[in-house]
């Protein structure tokens, strides 16, 4: 069986005011009633296809996971804690260690980004049952989604020759190109953009960690072995684990890597990283607004507007987000989505 690794420690700034530092993006509720991180276990819960989920997610954490697990009534086979934040390179590979003593290094690891929306119907399933067979064939399986548009914050994956399990060599991964590239990349054809999940052998993903990241590797092997449990977590050792570079899997490894495999996949997906990829996913009104939570809208088109706390109610907005929390409002432009990141800088330099 496949055993589900979540990575749930990122910090996802770009859904300001409902994302903070101390509630990031997988963990609050955005569409549905699920949070995104809630979402992400319900898709690894078929007991057919899994192990009970690890997660690997900053300390800081721990009680948000925790609780966030049992409301959705998913048994976790254990939660990592990071002492510090070193990225998803670092994570995995010390969920590739902690794993590799309980399974053995052949255990077929699923590493799953925990802020993306994905419909699990069947489409779903057949990819990861071609990632599956072609993760034990002895690749880092990867999932492409067909691109949209030159976006510049996920990375590009180059399809190569078929292989037989259904999955594609990859002969290329661009990871966050600046737009001119990607640009190039779209017109190119051949391209699928990075979904942010990954299938691989244990024993794979180490010996290319120790081949293109051994400083990485070495932190992370260490901080596994001089860890510290109490009850369902496993608190990784801070002297170790702070040595390691902050870098992502991504960079660290599929960049890299001549083993890497791609499952064109159908299914549908959406990184719901800004709050225009919020609007695009939401269920719009006659007039092309998504409304959600305590709030009215009129005379308005093609705009988000969604409170968490006090009656929000607008009138005449075209193309705007208009979104309260319990403790702030921000009003911007849609096509200004990208760059609520910079508005976050400010406000934390004016504290
Ligand atoms: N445990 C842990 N520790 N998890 C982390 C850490 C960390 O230090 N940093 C990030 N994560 C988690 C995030 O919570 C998220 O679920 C996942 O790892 C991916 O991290 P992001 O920071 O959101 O990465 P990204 O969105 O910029 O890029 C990745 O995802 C894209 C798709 O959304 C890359 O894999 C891209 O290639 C990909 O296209
Ligand atoms: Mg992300």
């Amino acid at each position: 069986k496949i055993i589900p690794v979540i990575m749930a420690g990122g910090k996802g700034t770009r859904l300001w005011p409902l994302s903070r530092a101390s509630a990031p993006k997988q963990f609050i509720q955005v569409v549905g009633d699920r949070t995104l991180f809630q979402e992400t276990l319900e898709r690894v819960a078929d007991p057919d296809l899994y192990e009970a989920p690890i997660v690997i997610t900053n300390q800081d954490f721990r009680f948000q996971v925790a609780e966030q697990a049992r409301e959705v009534g998913v048994d976790l086979s254990g939660i990592l804690l990071e002492p510090v934040a070193r990225n998803t390179a670092a994570a995995i590979a010390a969920a590739a260690f902690f794993l590799t003593a309980r399974f053995g290094e052949d255990a077929v690891l699923q590493l799953l980004a925990s802020d993306h929306e994905i419909d699990a119907g069947a489409h779903y399933r057949k990819a990861i049952e071609i990632a599956r067979d072609t993760a034990l064939s002895g690749k880092i399986v990867t999932f492409g989604i067909t691109p949209t548009e030159p976006a510049t914050g996920y990375g590009y994956i180059e399809q190569g020759e078929a292989l037989e399990t259904g999955a594609y060599r990859v002969k290329r991964f661009v990871e966050k190109p600046p737009v001119a590239k990607a640009e190039e990349m779209l017109a190119a054809g051949g391209f699928y953009w990075n979904s942010g999940i990954f299938m691989c052998k244990a024993s794979l993903l180490l010996s290319e960690l120790l081949a293109f990241a051994p400083e990485v590797y070495q932190a992370a092997q260490d901080a596994v072995s001089n860890a510290a449990t109490d009850l369902d977590f496993a608190r990784l050792d801070e002297a170790s684990f702070s040595k390691s570079p902050d870098i992502s899997i991504d960079y660290a490894v599929m960049e890299k890597t001549s083993n890497a495999a791609v499952v064109p996949s159908t299914f549908p997906w959406s990184d719901l990283g800004s709050w225009d990829a919020v609007w695009k996913l939401g269920e719009k009104d006659e007039g092309g607004n998504v409304v959600l939570g305590n709030a009215t809208v009129v005379n308005s088109e093609n705009s988000l507007v969604l409170s968490r706390s006090t009656h929000l109610a607008v009138q005449g907005l075209k193309d705007m987000a208009v979104i309260a929390s319990e403790d702030a409002v921000y009003v911007g432009r849609l096509d200004e989505a990208q760059e609520v990141g910079k508005l976050v800088k400010k406000l934390a330099a004016s504290k």
